[in-house]
């Protein structure tokens, strides 16, 4: 039978497909998202399903068998998948390149594979499409992997590995990366639409039928989301950011979705010589070259998922020499940073148009929450002052525009670790204090207003 080669064009982040080139993707509305692509007449469209039957049945009657979850033997890792890896789970591991993504599967194929032991001959099949094996050989020699039940295949043929899955029978499976991968029936060449979305169907298909767990490696575009389209998110179980500073040794590992677990959580690891290592007391490892009593300087503590992180920020606040104030954020959202510096103008007294505005998040760790809202405002206001905040001090809490404080939630949790890392005072919202325990050590200052906050804050 003869193929026709045809061309067609998708949309990267929500696979829409359409016969004619066009600027702005009817199916989400981003522009310049759409790709060319050859497709092949008469190809089979595979469809990810989860099952055989398809019979409907009550749902009443479905019997759950409790399986066990599967230990990472990553302490980290299991937490933030929700307690180990569900069998027949699908995980995508996106992250910048150079991150570790390759690394930290590695590692954990090795600790998969020897807490699985004899009895199962071939725990764990690493898949590389990036590297050769023996590129493999000597990074597993880095991270001193020894398992004898860890099998690697270095092959992009999505056919051969299903092949090789059956014959072998994992428990786990890592494929590095998505993009590197192929199905000789669709024409479009490795790292497409077309084929990104075909490859990882075939694989939780697989996951799905054969209760093996499977890791995606999938790369990042420029504007940080899974290169490829945007549906390989919808379609797996688990997605995680791996992200950081590559230039910092330390790494966090966020979950962003989960099917079997909590989502927002953070596991904290470090780069070091031999590959990664979890950082068990995250808070202290980055208050650990703080400078006490530096104007500036405001230690929040902010919750990541279920755990609460102290974290650092810094504000240098300087006269600018240019017609146009200058304003760099790092490790918070910009527009936020803006919104809180004219609140701080209006609502405070604190003059900044004239002066240029920097502000860090130490550690290379990023911060969305709007409970930092009040320690970046008091870093601001105690940089252009020059007063440094009481050492000791630590603050959290939600500005308002009319320059109130707002509530936040989990303040116990908060208040704890701060008590735990050392902290005797903390400045809190005001409606945070009804109902809320005391906790050992630490004074809590309850305040309402911005003003007020930079009076308790700030007092020489
Ligand atoms: P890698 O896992 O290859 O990143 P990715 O797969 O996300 O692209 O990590 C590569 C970086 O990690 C590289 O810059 C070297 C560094 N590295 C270490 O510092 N220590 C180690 O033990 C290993 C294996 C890598
Ligand atoms: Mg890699």
């Amino acid at each position: 039978m003869s193929r026709k080669a045809k061309t067609k064009h998708a949309c990267g982040e929500c696979g829409y497909e359409s016969a004619a080139w066009l600027g702005r993707c009817p199916g989400c509305g981003s522009w310049n998202s759409l790709h060319e692509e050859q497709v092949d007449e008469g190809s089979a469209r595979r469809i990810p399903g989860i099952g055989v039957s398809a019979e409907p049945r009550p749902l009443a009657s479905v019997s759950v068998e409790k399986e066990p979850r599967i230990s990472t033997g990553i302490g980290e890792l299991d937490r933030i998948l929700g307690g180990g890896l569900v069998p027949g789970s699908v995980i995508l591991l996106g992250g910048d390149p150079g991150i570790g993504k390759s690394t930290l599967l590695l590692e954990a194929s090795e600790t998969i594979a020897s807490g699985a032991g004899k009895k199962d001959p071939c725990a764990v099949l690493y898949v590389s499409g990036e590297e050769s094996a023996q590129q493999t050989r000597l990074r597993a020699e880095r991270l001193e992997t020894k398992a004898g039940n860890l099998y690697l295949l270095c092959e992009t043929d999505l056919d051969a590995i299903e092949r090789h899955c059956v014959k072998l029978g994992p428990r786990v499976v890592m494929v590095d990366s998505i993009q590197t991968m192929y199905r000789p029936d669709v024409s479009s060449a490795p790292g497409s639409v077309s084929q990104v979305r075909e490859c990882a169907a075939g694989m939780i298909f697989l996951a799905k039928k054969k209760g093996i767990s499977v890791f995606l490696v999938g790369h990042v575009t420029k504007e940080g989301t899974i290169a490829g389209p945007r549906v390989l998110e919808h379609m797996v179980d688990t997605v995680l950011y791996f992200e950081g500073d590559p230039h910092h040794q330390y790494r966090l590992l966020r979950t962003v979705k989960n099917r079997f677990g909590p989502t927002n959580e953070v596991g904290m690891f470090e780069m070091g010589d031999c590959g990664l290592r979890p950082v068990i007391n995250p808070s202290r490892v980055l208050l650990e070259e703080r400078a006490a009593g530096v104007p500036g300087s405001v230690v929040v503590p902010c919750m990541e998922g279920t755990r609460p992180l102290l974290v650092e920020f810094q504000a240098l606040v300087t006269p600018t020499s240019f017609g146009m104030p200058r304003r760099r954020v790092s490790g918070a959202d910009y527009n936020r940073a803006s919104l809180l510096f004219a609140v701080l103008e209006k609502r405070a007294g604190i003059i900044l148009h004239a002066h240029d505005i920097f502000l860090n998040a130490v550690g290379g760790v990023r911060i969305q929450e709007p409970a930092a809202d009040l320690g970046i405002g008091l870093a601001v206001a105690s940089s252009l002052r020059d007063i440094p905040v009481r050492p000791g001090t630590a603050v959290f809490g939600e500005l308002g525009l009319g320059g109130e404080i707002r509530a936040v939630n989990q303040p116990g949790a908060r208040l704890k670790e701060c008590a735990r890392l050392g902290f005797d005072r903390c400045m809190i919202p005001h409606h945070n204090l009804k109902g809320l325990d005391a906790v050992d050590g630490i004074e809590v200052i309850g305040v309402k207003s911005l003003q007020e906050a930079l009076e308790a804050g700030l007092a020489v």
